[in-house]
């Protein structure tokens, strides 16, 4: 039986299937810190022992590889199929090998005689869809700001209090203080709260620390709520998401800072973060600033995400578009000549309606990127400043309602076109080969979860093959 460690160690290959830790130990059953796996060989055929990182040898059940499940639905499945279109089928049993979605059978079919003591998972008539990917968070951030909140409400905008010296750097304040196990539990707390409306994998950046050891602690407390919790957290560095205080008058020497040491030392732990993003905006930085981060982060071989247009159209689309970025994100403000440059690369929307909505920015020319053909996603932006929110499907309802986006269109925005945002296409579909994750939701149409305003429909979620939320009917 084939047994190889993956992933720098973040995963093992067995008997050909792929399995994070996390999986393999149980979600959710004991937090692993930030260890991963050097070794692992097989026990007996039920248990293999892994060697950690930090010394500790582990016993984990192979159960994942081998346990099949039968997901059993009466109503809409929304398989993502690869046309383009939802794939919706009316009722099905989705069997699971594992972390893995194995087939898709009819609900009423005559199941083959070895899969007679599969267990069955019957959700009724619920509607099922792939776990929802919220591919742009900031989950990870120690206090809050009501109090701007309530500035806003009185009419001051986000970047007046941003250059008043509140915004982004009251966050930093805070999350600066933070201890490596304080800033864990809060990304674990807020990857629940993502997980409890139907995410099942994310995206989370750093970004409120600005300074070379408070980014690394991010990540790795980012890395260490990934492997503690049920939802799936990509990594980003957000270094040059503002100019920290200290370096207020000299933006040069932070962003040399960025380049110099904050990449490399953070691609030097492996699997520590596969992407970089910047905040391309005035008070944060300029185009030119922006292209010397990408350009440091390209060489690390890292994925980039950009944050542009938010307030004003400073050439961001057309730059994610010629260094291949995998998405720009916000865009209420983008020329046609950016739309046109996104369309030729396939490079991806991310649309953020929760901080339009609290920063009272326009919709984005939503009309202008479907006719081009730019993909478009939906994030939360989860965020202290502009965008409260963990739920995705309230994402959908204003993108819909607000943003003019067709039902089917914020489907695709939050599972298939979200997964290549983060770089994981492997994810958002229901077909077999694909991660077995999905969501219940209680609704007779999929257009019920974007017509409910703020309800959480979300009955059950399964991720990587268990039932982590949610109860048998
Ligand atoms: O995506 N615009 C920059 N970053 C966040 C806001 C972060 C904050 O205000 O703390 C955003 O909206
Ligand atoms: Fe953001």
């Amino acid at each position: 039986m084939e047994l190889s460690v993956v992933d720098a160690g973040s995963a093992v290959e067995l008997n050909g299937a792929y399995l994070r830790l996390k999986d393999l130990l149980g979600l959710g059953d004991r937090s692993l810190g930030s260890a991963s796996i050097r070794r692992a060989e097989w026990r007996d055929p039920n248990w293999i022992e892994l060697g950690l990182s930090d010394g500790r040898r582990v016993l984990a059940s192979s159960e994942p590889a081998s346990v099949t499940r039968v997901v059993r639905t009466r109503g809409q499945i929304l398989t993502m199929g690869a046309a383009g279109e939802l794939g919706i089928r009316s009722g099905g049993a989705i069997v699971l090998n594992g972390a893995r979605i194995d087939r898709i059978c009819d609900v009423d079919e005559v199941l083959p005689a070895e899969l007679a003591n599969a267990e069955e998972i019957d959700l009724g008539d619920r509607l099922v869809t792939p776990g929802l990917i919220d591919p742009h968070t900031h989950l990870l951030f120690l206090g809050q700001r009501a109090e701007e909140f309530g500035m806003k409400a009185a009419g001051k905008s986000y970047l007046e209090i941003h250059r008043a010296g509140g915004g982004i750097l009251s966050t930093v304040r805070a999350t600066r203080a933070g201890s490596l196990e304080a800033l864990s539990q809060a990304a674990i707390a807020n990857a629940r709260r993502l997980l409890a409306a139907g995410v099942t994998s994310c995206e989370a950046k750093s970004g409120y620390a600005l300074e070379l050891k408070g980014e690394l602690r991010m990540l790795e407390a980012l890395r260490i709520a990934d492997n503690s919790q049920p939802v799936d957290i990509q990594r980003t560095l957000l270094a040059a998401h503002t100019v920290p205080e200290e370096f207020a008058e000299a933006s040069d020497d932070y962003l040399a800072l960025i380049c110099e040491q904050l990449i490399p030392a953070a691609v030097a732990t492996p699997g520590l973060l596969s992407a970089c993003d910047a905040y391309l905006e005035q008070g944060a930085f300029d185009l030119q600033q922006v292209r010397r981060v990408f350009e440091a982060a390209r060489r690390h071989r890292l994925d980039l995400h950009l944050h542009a247009g938010q307030f004003s159209d400073l050439g961001g689309a057309q730059l994610a578009a010629e260094m291949n970025a995998l998405s720009v994100d916000h865009l209420e403000f983008v020329s046609a000549e950016g739309i046109a440059a996104l369309a030729k690369t396939g490079t991806t929307a991310i649309l953020l309606p929760g901080a339009a909505l609290t920063c009272r920015c326009p919709a984005p020319p939503v009309a202008e990127l479907v006719a081009a053909g730019v993909p478009i996603a939906l994030g939360t932006d989860f965020n202290p400043g502009s965008s409260m929110t963990a739920s995705l499907p309230l994402m959908m309802s204003l993108a819909c309602t607000m943003f003019g986006l067709s039902c089917e269109l914020a489907w695709r925005a939050v599972t298939v076109n979200a997964a290549r945002a983060i770089g994981r296409p492997e994810l958002g579909r229901i077909v077999a080969g694909a991660p077995a994750d999905l969501v219940a939701f209680d609704a007779a149409d999929y257009r019920e979860v974007p017509y409910f305003l703020g309800a959480n429909l979300v009955a059950a979620v399964v991720k990587s093959g268990q039932v982590v939320i949610g109860a048998q009917r």
